[in-house]
């Protein structure tokens, strides 16, 4: 099948707090959508790169950085939601591209080999996702009160790239829209069509930065990793 990847930027992050879009806060000195694309276009199954960014972002784009590669398509412009962004992603795409992976920008560190699997499952399940599984126990909780204990062994941390054949998820999205269903990522959506989505073992190290904190632990792994060198 014909691989691309839709990488999203067009979110305002928040709650990484400072000024700066999360998608264009640095890390080591260079931006998470600049690594995120660099870490993507390592992988040589892409045949084409799709980045999703916010249009007031336009400007921050177009001054980074980036890899010369004719796989790198020039920026969508991002909705009010991440599917939105995910849409706009989506129909940028040339028809050729009958398997779609979508990657959150703001998992800056996901690791090429773990890139080939998730799309090697998608390719032959038709849904698959990179996934951690998790380490404390669970509680459902209720007003502050526990409800109950999930089983552990049975919940898992979705990560992304979470790969797609294209109709699969183009019909995912369409219903998800007319049922006025938003999910928290994009596995959710082909679920609701009873889809099953084949979970491909992901790094702990692709974690996605959402806090300062996270920030920092990235910063710190970065250094470790240098220095090792
Ligand atoms: O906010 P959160 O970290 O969950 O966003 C996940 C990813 O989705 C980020 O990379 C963010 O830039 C992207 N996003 C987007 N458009 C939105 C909201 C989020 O592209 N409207």
């Amino acid at each position: 099948m014909n691989s691309a990847v839709i990488v999203l930027a067009a979110g305002r992050g928040e709650r990484l707090g400072g000024n700066t879009p999360k998608a264009f806060a640095h890390l080591g000195g260079k931006s998470l959508l600049a690594r995120a694309l660099e870490g993507l276009l390592s992988f040589p199954g892409f045949g084409w790169v799709q980045p999703v960014v916010s249009a007031d972002d336009l400007d921050r784009y177009a001054a980074l950085a980036l890899p010369r590669d004719r796989r790198l398509a020039e920026p969508a412009i991002g909705g009010a939601e991440r599917q939105d962004s995910v849409a706009a992603g989506l129909a940028a795409l040339p028809g050729e591209f009958d398997l779609v992976a979508i990657h959150d920008a703001a998992r800056c560190r996901v690791e090429p080999g773990d890139v080939a699997a998730v799309v090697q499952a998608g390719e032959e399940y038709g849904a698959a996702i990179l996934a951690a599984p998790v380490r404390d126990t669970l509680k459902q909780v209720d007003n502050g009160v526990v409800i109950s204990t999930l089983d552990r062994r049975a919940c898992w941390q979705a990560q992304t790239p979470q790969v797609f054949h294209r109709a699969l998820y183009a019909e995912a999205l369409e219903k998800a829209r007319s049922d006025g269903f938003l999910g928290t990522d994009d596995a959710q959506l082909v679920e609701r069509l009873g889809m099953g989505v084949h979970v491909v073992p992901g790094s702990p190290g692709n974690f996605k930065i959402t806090l300062p904190e996270d920030l920092a632990l990235a910063e710190r792994l970065l250094l470790a990793e240098e220095n090792a060198r």
